[in-house]
């Protein structure tokens, strides 16, 4: 069983492992996630299995452009998530998807939040049948592309 809890700095190079292996074939985005990791405003939770880190997630919370002008409503914005390939399909991404929200929760007693969204390759099939399972509806199919041109869609799950 994973254990998961926040991140620590030195976790990084763990999280940087994970995230080249599975977003590899979407170009540059792998690289980038340890910038979101040391970002201010950023919470990055992971699952340890012994010492080993073998799944993460990144979430950050922005301002929701759909909101008029007298609400303040605010979306939590899932960044990122992956799981070891050798570690998937047991659970652990089901478990690190429950701390998001968890956190998202927690962010709800101050914050006016109504979604949860992401960002997801139009043919990343597997992620898009884990995160339809878990409630998310497409809200943009045309939410630009990765560096590698796939298409890239917008996801999002109302809140609570
Ligand atoms: C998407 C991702 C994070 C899911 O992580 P995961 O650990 O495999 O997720 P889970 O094991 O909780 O669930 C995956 C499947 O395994 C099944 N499963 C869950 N627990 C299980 C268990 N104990 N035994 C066997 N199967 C199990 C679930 O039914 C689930 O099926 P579904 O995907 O069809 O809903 C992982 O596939 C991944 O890292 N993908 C590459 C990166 C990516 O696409 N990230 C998302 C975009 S940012």
């Amino acid at each position: 069983m994973a254990l998961i809890e926040q991140a620590k700095p030195e976790d990084v190079d763990q999280v940087h492992r994970i995230a080249r292996e599975v977003f590899a074939v979407y170009g540059d985005y792998g690289k980038l996630l340890p910038r979101f990791f040391a970002s201010q405003g950023v919470t990055t939770y992971v699952a340890r299995i012994g010492p080993e880190v073998v799944g993460f997630v990144m979430m950050g919370f922005m301002p929701w452009t759909g909101g008029g002008q007298e609400e303040n409503p605010w979306i939590g914005d899932l960044l990122a998530m992956g799981v070891d390939p050798a570690r998937q399909g047991k659970g652990i991404g089901t478990e690190l998807l429950r701390q998001a929200f968890e956190l998202v929760a927690q962010m709800s007693e101050w914050r006016d939040i109504r979604q949860v969204q992401l960002t997801c390759a139009e043919s990343n099939q597997q992620g898009l049948g884990f995160f339809a399972r878990n409630g998310f509806k497409v809200i943009n199919a045309q939410h630009g592309s990765y560096s590698s041109g796939q298409a890239a869609m917008r996801l999002g799950r109302d809140f609570p």
